[in-house]
């Protein structure tokens, strides 16, 4: 069991599953597993999600879209949202 979303402790196994039911978007697996919505908003599990995506899909991971980003709902400081 490899956990891929460790904000919203969701596994690989649960998105492969949820893929196979008919979820191909990283919109759709935000919204029925909460992939990317826990305190990180993805940093974390955005790339892993795609890839595993592309895999099952068998589509380059060029074509898969992003979910949309939400601004933070306090403020924090620039630095904070660089990748480091
Ligand atoms: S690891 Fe998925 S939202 Fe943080």
């Amino acid at each position: 069991m490899k956990i891929i979303c460790r904000c919203e402790d969701v596994t690989e196994e649960e998105i492969i599953e949820k893929i196979h039911e008919g979820y191909h978007s990283m919109d759709d697996l935000k919204r029925i597993i909460r992939v990317t919505m826990g305190l990180c908003q993805g940093k974390g599990c955005r790339k892993h999600i795609a890839k595993i995506l592309a895999r099952e899909l068998g589509i380059p991971i060029e074509q898969i879209v992003q979910p949309t980003y939400r601004p933070p709902t306090k403020p924090i400081p620039i630095s904070a949202t660089v990748n480091k």
